[in-house]
């Protein structure tokens, strides 16, 4: 019985934390949608195909993609990115849209 019950309670506190983690992703997509992120990149086909982003959460880490998104032009000279345009700094995103926009990015990952 108290097994039972604690493992109610460790259920009941373990929920919420994966919703949000849903609704970060979530919020993170309508980031990318309203920072018009397509206009160089696709993601699941939709987008630029030039820039797939499908398989980059398996490529690079969190702050990598934090990178990219803040000081593009930094990332760009690190890796010797050619493509044209360059991507600029998306130095003012609120902190928590750039957060869950970093969740969304990192979740696109090889299948
Ligand atoms: C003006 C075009 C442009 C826009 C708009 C743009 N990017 Fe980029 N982005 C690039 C280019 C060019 C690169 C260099 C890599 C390449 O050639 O795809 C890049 C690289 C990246 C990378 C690293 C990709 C890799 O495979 O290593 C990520 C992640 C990224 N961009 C995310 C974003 C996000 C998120 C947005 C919207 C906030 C965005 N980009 C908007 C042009 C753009």
């Amino acid at each position: 019985m108290m097994r039972t019950m604690s493992l109610l309670f460790s259920l009941a506190l373990l929920a919420p934390a994966a919703a949000w983690a849903q609704t970060d992703a979530a919020r993170g997509e309508k980031v990318y949608v309203a920072q018009k992120c397509a206009t160089c990149h696709s993601i699941a086909g939709k987008g630029n195909q030039k820039g797939p982003l499908d398989e980059v959460g398996s490529k690079l880490s969190a702050d990598e993609i934090r990178q990219w998104i803040v000081d593009a032009p930094a990332m760009t000279a690190k890796t010797k990115a050619v493509r044209k345009p360059p991507m600029r700094a998306y130095a003012n995103i609120a902190k928590d849209d750039l957060e869950a926009l970093v969740v969304y990015v990192q979740s696109l990952k090889k299948k």
